[in-house]
């Protein structure tokens, strides 16, 4: 099969799409089912314009050669899905604010730390409404042993959730009270997140599916909306390695379509359909 582009320059094959979804699961563990192929087919040509290459075959073999590591992380990125939202699925922050805040509250007021990760955090909506969150009940937690640690494969999604900076629009889903106390106009129509908790996230690029260049466990972990483009076998292991890093008492927050599988194995438990605990 061979779809012309819009500029009818690129043929694009069936074998072109097998070696896209040859990359895709191998270097960031990606299955891009049959019905992705004319998404891929537009994600890709605007790769093979930028690069000035002739053909899908032509760039493929580019970016699986050595000159193509830096355009291979490129391919990797547009062929990532980075729909976000501020406090998307809602009811997660409610459990973060109504039942961890607490308890957090008294680890860093006694001299405790507490560690969150935004696992596959995207444009850094979910790191921020983590932070909102948390800051709204501990307000000096900024200046305690706080962190939180936000990730994603694409590098320029993370570079951008790290300047915190969104249109007016994307800032919709923020309670009133939150983005008056937590957001400041940037002067050209939107808001950027502005004051002490600018000190909590830290945005670092990184493959969920390789080794994790980090140790120490966290408190809480949210993994949503990612593993939906894993296989069976990659998103089991996930979770596995997921639970792995959460303190005893710790929870691992994940999409609303999805589910742990293997919680047990993981020694999880379920605290809401989405909300799991680490057993102690
Ligand atoms: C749909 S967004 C979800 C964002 C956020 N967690 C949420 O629920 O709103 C999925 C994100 O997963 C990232 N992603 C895909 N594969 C990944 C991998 N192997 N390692 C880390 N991040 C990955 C994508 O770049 C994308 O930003």
């Amino acid at each position: 099969m061979s779809f012309p582009d819009a500029a009818g320059d690129f043929s694009y094959s069936e074998h072109d799409f097998q070696r896209v979804q040859t990359i895709a699961l191998r270097e960031a563990g990606i299955s891009l089912p049959v019905s992705k192929r004319s998404l891929v087919f537009s994600r890709v040509s605007r790769r093979i314009r930028a690069t000035g290459k002739e053909s899908f075959g032509a760039y493929l073999d580019y970016v699986s050669s050595s000159d193509g590591m830096e355009e291979m992380q490129e391919l990797i990125c547009v062929l990532t899905t980075n729909v976000t939202q501020f406090f998307r699925e809602k009811s997660h922050f409610e459990h973060l604010e109504d039942h961890v805040a607490p308890h957090m509250s008294r680890t860093l007021r006694s001299g405790g730390r507490c560690r969150m990760w935004s696992a596959a955090c995207s444009t850094g909506q979910e790191a921020w409404s983590m932070a909102m969150s948390v800051v709204d009940k501990i307000s000096d937690a900024p200046w305690l042993d706080m962190k939180i640690l936000a990730t994603d494969i694409n590098h320029s999604v993370v570079n951008f959730g790290q300047a915190g900076q969104y249109l007016a629009e994307e800032v919709q889903t923020v309670p009133d009270h939150m983005r008056r106390k937590f957001m400041e106009p940037n002067g050209v129509g939107g808001f950027r997140m502005a004051g002490e908790i600018r000190r909590l996230p830290v945005f670092k690029p990184l493959n969920l599916n390789r080794v994790w260049p980090f140790h120490g466990s966290f408190d809480v972990i949210f993994c949503r909306n990612v593993v939906i483009y894993f296989d069976d076998e990659t998103r089991n292991a996930l979770w596995k390695r997921l639970a792995g890093r959460l303190v005893p008492g710790g929870f691992l927050y994940v999409g609303h379509s999805e589910r742990v599988e293997n919680m047990r194995d993981c020694g999880l438990e379920a605290v809401a359909p989405t909300i799991y605990i680490k057993r102690a």
